[in-house]
């Protein structure tokens, strides 16, 4: 008996300590005590409070079996589980039938309607990852419940926009029969001029890995890895946050980006990505630009120290913006990456690693604590 109170005190204790710092790649208890199920996340500062939604991973499959979890704080390391935000649906043949795939939940506010407006990678029960959609789902307060509106491809009938008339002219000439054959020269130069694109332009571009970005003007855009993988999307959504507009861009075609999360400093557009090895690990790539339309340019990624080239055993899910308490305090920007764990799923750990600016680049280095206060 004496054992277990003093087993029960000491848990409470080592709760407590923990609770002061970010321990990256440790289970990281909520305020009930159970590891945060929270993965390719994302999170969402309203008033005081921030909110972290996330996919909910079980023991034993990375199917969607419960659906979309949210998690609040006010000091970014002490969590409370607000339960299950957006709820797979028991009706069968629903676009979020539970065993679907919901994968990088993103929410922003929408201050003109008042609405928190959740985007997320859907893939359809039993289909694996063919279906390629996006899910959009909307909530009158921040931890939901949400409600699912509707899932499909992206931009069907749209060309992205930088494809003026001679570029379109050239999307005339490509036959996708004469490209059979992956990353040859020549199929190279076929996708960077749009020859998935075009495959897809009646059904709508495919649409994975994504992540969500507010600009300080208030417009919203979807970043969501495309073609196959092979290029990244970037595409403005409407006033509403919950439809595109059909203006859209791509990112280094054929370069193979997942896991895109974006941040601006000091007027510089940063988005960092990984390469496409599933599960495992590999090294984080990073982009900037001077415009959220580009043109992006291709930098070293911003990762640093022991186990860097394989982004510390992570891949990238969203950069956090921490505000300063007044205009003139810059603001601190936290790296948050998924370390997944295929065959137990729900014991995925998480990276939060502060990103610092050397010689205007962000970089990231490994550190196995982190103190925000
Ligand atoms: C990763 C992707 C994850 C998940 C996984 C499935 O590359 O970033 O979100 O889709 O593949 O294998």
């Amino acid at each position: 008996m004496k054992l277990t109170l003093f087993t029960a005190l000491f848990a409470l204790i080592a709760l407590a300590t923990s609770a002061q710092t970010i321990r990256s790649g440790e289970i990281w208890p909520d305020t009930d005590g159970r590891h945060i199920n929270a993965h390719g996340g994302g999170i969402l500062r309203h008033g005081d409070t921030y909110y972290w939604f996330g996919e909910h991973k079980s023991d034993h499959t990375s199917n969607a079996l419960v659906g979309v979890t949210c998690y609040a704080s006010t000091d970014l390391t002490t969590w409370r589980n607000c339960g299950v935000a957006l709820a797979v649906s028991d009706s069968a043949g629903s676009d979020i039938e539970r065993g679907c795939i919901i994968e990088r939940p993103k929410v922003i506010y929408n201050p003109q309607t008042g609405k928190f407006c959740m985007w997320f990678h859907l893939e359809l029960k039993g289909q694996g990852y063919n279906a390629a959609r996006f899910g959009v789902a909307v909530a009158d307060a921040p931890e939901g419940p949400y409600r699912f509106l509707y899932s499909q491809r992206a931009n069907a009938g749209r060309w992205p926009m930088e494809f003026d008339a001679e570029a379109l002219a050239i999307t005339d000439t490509l036959d996708i029969a004469h490209f059979q054959q992956w990353w040859t020269p020549a199929w190279h130069r076929a996708i960077g001029q749009g020859l998935f694109v075009k495959r897809d332009f009646e059904g709508g571009q495919m649409s994975r890995d994504m992540t969500l970005y507010v600009d300080d003007d208030g417009r919203a855009y979807h970043i969501f890895s495309s073609e196959d993988n092979l290029t990244l999307h970037i595409a403005e959504l409407a006033d509403d946050f919950l439809h595109h507009t059909g203006r859209y861009t791509r990112v280094a075609p054929a370069g193979h980006n997942e896991a895109p999360a974006l941040f601006k400093h000091d007027g510089t557009y940063w988005m960092i990505t990984s390469g496409c090895t599933g599960w495992e690990p590999n090294e984080a790539r990073m982009f900037s630009a001077p415009s959220i339309w580009g043109p992006w340019t291709q930098h070293e990624s911003p990762c640093i120290g022991p186990n860097a080239n394989k982004t510390f055993g992570g891949q990238s899910t969203f950069v956090l913006e921490i505000k300063g308490e007044t205009d003139a305090d810059e603001p601190r920007f936290i790296f948050m990456a998924d370390i997944w764990r295929p065959r137990h799923p729900s014991d995925a750990r998480y990276i939060w690693l502060p990103i610092e600016f050397e010689a205007g680049k962000p970089v990231v280095k490994w550190r196995g604590g982190l103190t925000l206060q």
